[in-house]
């Protein structure tokens, strides 16, 4: 037998996609939709991050300092009901301002445990929580809360030690609602009966003030937006040009959400690395949502997913939502 036949033993290669492969895919087959889209996991690279950073710190976008005004006040009876010697988990941890706060004014927390899909980031947030927390273990945790979601052994299910799943940001905000069903009932499997859910949720109010939180004067989220065309065309072989799109945020009421879009200024064919996608001058890319919740409707779905709402804290105005859920 020549050695070309006899191959049954030969070891198996696993092909994995590389990052620019996996965005090219997922550029394909977002601009291959009716209503063209892309996934917004792509908002996120260090300029990206940079920016987003930067809305949170515009006049028009009240989300960040409402949350925090919120939080600080509440933080006595958050740690009141918590109790001593927690574990925090956190999900999407970021910049890590509001942490500090829950850290510095919760009895003795026992652990943080940040879970983030971007190990840099990570590493190193925790590297200096653990620096400023000497009394804390922090366990950082890389891993996509899209998923189902792995704690290491010793916070699973039967610990007894309380849990508290801080999620900050109205985060919850950017997934649809059975995404979002979905999502809190994922925290709720990896929680005891008794253990908490502390999650920020922005709240339905009048399109003028939405609508000038999403378009802020000085263009940071436009260029939020438009960053992903730049990530695009800066990765690929492509004639994309980003100045042929503008940012298009609006308050779409029956579906009480924040539509986000770049929209085409011309009729164009954009190529991308051989691929050809048609546009049509007006015609969008929808990049994001952003849900706004009544809070009936978000009680609803704490309730379906196994949460009982123990308390709300609003702004004076009730712009956003702080809710102390527990797991039933
Ligand atoms: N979750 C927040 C919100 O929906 C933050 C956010 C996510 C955001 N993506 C955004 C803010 C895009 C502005 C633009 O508001």
């Amino acid at each position: 037998m020549s050695e070309l036949q006899s191959n049954a033993a030969l070891p198996l290669v696993e092909h994995r996609a590389t990052p620019a492969q996996e965005f090219l895919l997922d550029v394909i087959e977002g601009f291959s939709q009716p209503q063209k889209t892309l996934p917004c996991k792509y908002f996120y690279d260090e300029r990206g991050s940079k920016l987003f950073a930067a809305i949170c710190e515009t006049e028009e976008y009240y989300i960040t300092r409402t949350e925090l005004a919120i939080l600080a006040q509440a933080l006595p009876e958050i740690a009141r009901r918590v109790g001593p010697a927690c574990d925090i988990v956190e999900f999407g941890s970021g910049a890590g301002i509001k942490i500090r706060l829950l850290l510095e004014g919760l009895h003795q927390p026992r652990c943080y445990i940040p879970l983030d899909i971007s190990s840099e980031i990570l590493e190193q947030s925790a590297a200096e929580l653990a620096g400023q927390f000497p009394g804390v273990q922090v366990v950082p945790v890389v891993g996509d809360y899209h998923k189902p979601i792995i704690l290491p052994e010793e916070f699973r299910q039967g610990s007894h030690h309380r849990k508290l799943v801080f999620f900050p940001g109205s985060t919850i905000s950017n997934f649809t609602p059975e995404e979002a069903l979905g999502f809190l009932s994922r925290i709720r499997d990896i929680l005891n009966p008794g253990d908490g859910f502390l999650i920020g949720v922005d709240c339905v109010k009048p399109a003028t003030i939405l609508n000038a939180a999403y378009n802020d004067a000085a263009g940071v989220t436009a260029a939020f937006n438009l960053n992903l065309l730049e990530r695009i065309a800066s990765t690929f072989h492509t004639n994309l040009r980003p100045q042929h799109f503008f940012h298009h945020a609006f308050f779409n009421a029956e579906q009480s959400r924040i539509e986000m879009h770049l929209v085409s200024r011309r009729d164009q064919v954009v190529e991308i690395e051989g691929h050809r996608f048609g546009f049509r001058q007006g015609e969008t890319i929808h990049t994001e949502n952003s849900y706004k919740y009544s809070l009936e409707d978000f009680n609803r779905l704490a309730l379906a997913t196994g949460f009982t709402t123990d308390q709300v804290w609003q702004d004076p105005e009730r712009l956003f939502s702080l809710h102390y859920l527990t797991a039933c």
